[in-house]
């Protein structure tokens, strides 16, 4: 079934939303959100391909996982706007992302706002220069504030809260404010979490605090009809983990990932891969689903 003969395609948008408010079953119970206890999610294809005709926003799209989601996302027809702070990077991560595209891209299938992904008004340029913004994912953020707990000052643990639980929360708060119904919202995280390593106490515990919110929005947004998840990455083979000493080569990534019980590390397609599952699977919310290789069972 194509998507634009699809039930979502019929759906009301969030303004109709709120214009019909007053006149039917819908209402505003938590504020700003328009909230039906009436109308079911949208049912669609679960497919990847009924992206095709959405709009993603990549909070973190111009490498790695973000960037593998852009090229997945224009493969299939969505349009995506790429989100980072380096205009360089941006520039070069969409013209990789134009070369993925199935035909002539329009002038606005590949967008890009170059900004901090934790900062509001970067966020509503990213949504308004988009107009309907029906997924979002978030792949910003390295890992900050490591070290052994004596040596964190307070400023270092309040920097790494903000760069991330408060980058997410500013995310969560652009997305549930205007995501049409059968909406997503996906962040990541990483297998250390459950299974931390020392000196990593204060990135660990943001993360796992994503974790957490992303259950409690799951709940929360469940009645406007978004669904919110996290994947939980092993090591894949990103400019990120090339940043780790000892891991600046293909030969080095290839000896450290033959240790791994698949033999390898995972690429950035196979771990985008699950956020276009999540994005496009109206039934799952409120899940963090692990892409490792299997790294956590060893
Ligand atoms: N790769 C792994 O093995 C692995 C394992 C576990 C978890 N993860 C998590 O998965 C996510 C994606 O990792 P990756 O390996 O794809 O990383 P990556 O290759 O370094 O890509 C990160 C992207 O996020 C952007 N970014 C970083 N901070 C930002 C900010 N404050 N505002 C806006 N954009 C920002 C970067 O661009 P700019 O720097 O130009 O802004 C870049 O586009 C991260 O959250 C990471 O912690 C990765």
């Amino acid at each position: 079934m194509s998507r634009l003969n699809h039930p979502v395609d019929s759906a009301p948008s969030r303004r109709q939303y709120r214009a019909s408010a007053k006149t039917t079953s819908w209402f505003t119970s938590l504020e700003g959100f328009p909230v039906s206890t009436a109308t079911p999610i949208p049912v669609r294809s679960p497919l990847p391909s009924a992206l095709s005709g959405s709009t993603a926003v990549l909070i973190g799209g111009s490498s790695g996982i973000g960037l593998a989601a852009a090229v997945l996302l224009r493969s299939v027809g969505a349009r995506v706007v790429l989100v980072g702070r380096d205009p360089d990077r941006l520039k070069a991560a969409v013209s990789r992302v134009r070369g993925a595209s199935p035909a002539e891209d329009r002038d606005d299938a590949v967008l890009a706002v170059a900004g901090d992904g934790g900062d509001e008004q970067t966020l509503a340029e990213a949504c308004d220069r988009a107009g309907r913004v029906d997924h979002v994912f978030v792949t910003a953020g390295g890992i900050s504030g490591a070290g052994p707990l004596p040596g964190l000052s307070a400023d270092d643990i309040r920097t790494t809260l903000d760069s991330r639980l408060q980058a997410a929360f500013t995310a969560a708060r652009a997305a549930a404010t205007r995501l049409p119904a059968g909406g997503s919202l996906t962040f990541s995280s990483g297998i250390l979490v459950v299974r931390p390593a020392p000196g990593m106490s204060a990135p660990l515990s943001v993360v796992g605090a994503v974790e957490t919110l992303t259950r409690a929005l799951a709940v929360e947004l469940a009645p406007a009809r978004l669904r919110v998840n996290a994947v939980r990455f092993g090591r894949i083979d990103t400019p990120l983990l090339r940043s780790a000493p000892g891991l600046d080569s293909d030969d080095a990534i290839a000896a450290a990932g033959s240790t791994a019980p698949l033999g390898r590390f995972g690429t950035a397609e196979e771990a985008a891969a699950s956020a276009l599952f999540l994005m496009a699977n109206n039934y799952v919310t409120g899940q963090v689903i692990t892409v490792d290789g299997g790294e956590t069972l060893a």
